[in-house]
């Protein structure tokens, strides 16, 4: 069996630095060492004492780089990758205006696998490893989407994005075309290699209660497949939804009246909940996901993480690209800081990398493979340049502990603090 270690600093989690002292979370190693082999981590410890035990294995050393887990973007749009950034809307008319035309354009499988692969090269430069994606209402572009996904040995999660009203013309299925072409799909895709299929109802603005239940049906038949959707995102949407949901409890409701309520749903946004949403969702361990540069970026609102972790809700974090502004988990940890701040909490760096990492992997409930740099974990690993720019350096040159030494990376950094990843045990860049 053919061996790999790398060195460098380590950083592993053994426990959720939100229910326990960030130290009392972390694993660290100043001169720590991983040792991989057939595509999963064997072995995380002190250099010298791996290095020892592994004499034959090939080395590659990062030095004072920070080698951790691969981070694991849990919410995004593969297809809005190409309006990323777009100025000056709220998000029905963002929808509108930016969104949908550009889904439309998916109707073609060539442009579908084009932008699928500059998506997947911009996840490699950030040291994504893993995302969950809408598709568009194209069973192309989920073709394209997990295909390219496939020549790159990445873990992914993905689905047929279904509309059936509120949509232009051509960006429309049916209640009986969306359940039939999900099934195929998730038939075809869902486990073949490191696919998942994700049942997926954009929002409940755009699915009649038809589609929905035709979608909960294809659900309950498939309780193996995560099911991801919107929720409570802005409230001109909620009042939306009110109008076109007049019997419903609340925004929740309209999901779980038609069987999309689940230990395995996966709500982006979920920032204006109501008690008794929060109760449900808490209940029945439904993941949350965090989409703070959304969030700001289509002035959607505050998450409130602190308050929502320490329900013992399930959280993860994402970019929510193109609504998102920026493809950098990084950058999307800066955002959750900021918003944490603006709400009254500063949130740890520990429990930022833990966000990015582990809750969002599982958020996917995949923490059993992914997330963590752990022995029995496929090997999805990042690794950190903590002076990778000028501003970032002359700062973490100063840092008396870890946290000092990551926290301006994760402020500041982009994609030029990503010096290694590598996916499966194969390095995907340099
Ligand atoms: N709600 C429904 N669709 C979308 C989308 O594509 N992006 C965001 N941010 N919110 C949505
Ligand atoms: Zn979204």
């Amino acid at each position: 069996m053919e061996k790999t270690v790398l060195t460098g600093q380590t950083l592993s989690f053994v426990a959720d630095p939100f229910a326990v002292p960030p130290d009392e979370a972390v694993r660290h190693h100043t001169h720590g060492a991983v040792v991989i082999a057939d595509g999963r981590i064997v072995e995380v410890g002190a250099a010298d004492t791996v290095l020892a035990a592994h004499p034959g294995a090939a080395r590659v050393d990062y030095g004072a780089a920070l080698i951790m887990a691969g981070f694991v973007d849990a919410h995004a749009h593969y297809p809005q990758t190409g309006i990323i950034a777009s100025w000056g809307k709220r998000l029905i008319d963002w929808l509108n205006g930016y969104t949908f035309p550009e889904e439309m354009k998916f109707a073609d499988p060539g442009y579908a696998v084009a932008t699928a692969e500059r998506y997947f090269d911009l996840l490699a430069a950030h040291g994504t490893t893993s995302a969950c994606s809408f598709c568009t209402i194209h069973p192309a572009s989920v073709e394209a989407y997990f295909s390219v996904a496939a020549e790159r040995g990445l873990r992914v999660w993905g689905g047929k994005t279904c509309m059936d009203r509120n949509a232009p013309d051509g960006l429309r299925d049916t209640p009986q075309s969306a359940h039939d072409d999900s099934k195929a799909l998730l038939e075809k895709w869902h486990g073949k290699g490191r696919a998942e299929y994700v049942i997926t109802p954009r929002f409940s603005p755009t699915s009649s209660p038809e589609q929905l239940e035709a979608l909960g049906a294809l659900w309950a038949a498939h309780p193996e497949c995560l099911m991801q959707t919107h929720l409570s995102e802005q409230t001109d949407e909620i009042a939306w939804v009110k109008d076109l949901f007049p019997d419903a409890r609340d925004y929740l409701d309209t999901y779980e009246r038609f069987g999309l309520l689940g230990a395995r749903g996966v709500y982006g946004h979920a920032i204006h909940l109501e008690p008794r949403e929060e109760a449900r969702l808490r209940e029945v361990g439904a993941a949350l996901v965090h989409c703070p540069t959304s969030n700001t970026f289509i002035g959607s609102g505050l998450f409130r993480l602190a308050a929502l972790k320490a329900q013992g809700q399930r959280i993860g974090l994402a970019t929510d690209t193109g609504g998102g502004s920026s493809f950098s988990m990084l950058r999307t940890m800066a955002a959750a800081y900021e918003i944490g701040q603006l709400s009254g909490t500063a949130i740890h760096p520990a429990q930022l990398l833990w966000l990015a990492t582990e809750g969002s992997a599982a958020a996917l409930h995949a923490a059993d493979r992914i997330g963590n740099l752990e022995a029995g974990r496929e090997a999805d690993i990042t690794v950190l340049n903590l002076a990778s720019t000028k501003d970032i350096a002359q700062r973490s040159a100063r840092a008396s502990d870890l946290w000092e030494a990551v926290f301006p990376t994760i402020m500041m950094g982009d994609d030029r603090a990503v010096k290694a990843v590598w996916v499966g045990g194969r390095q995907i860049k340099m």
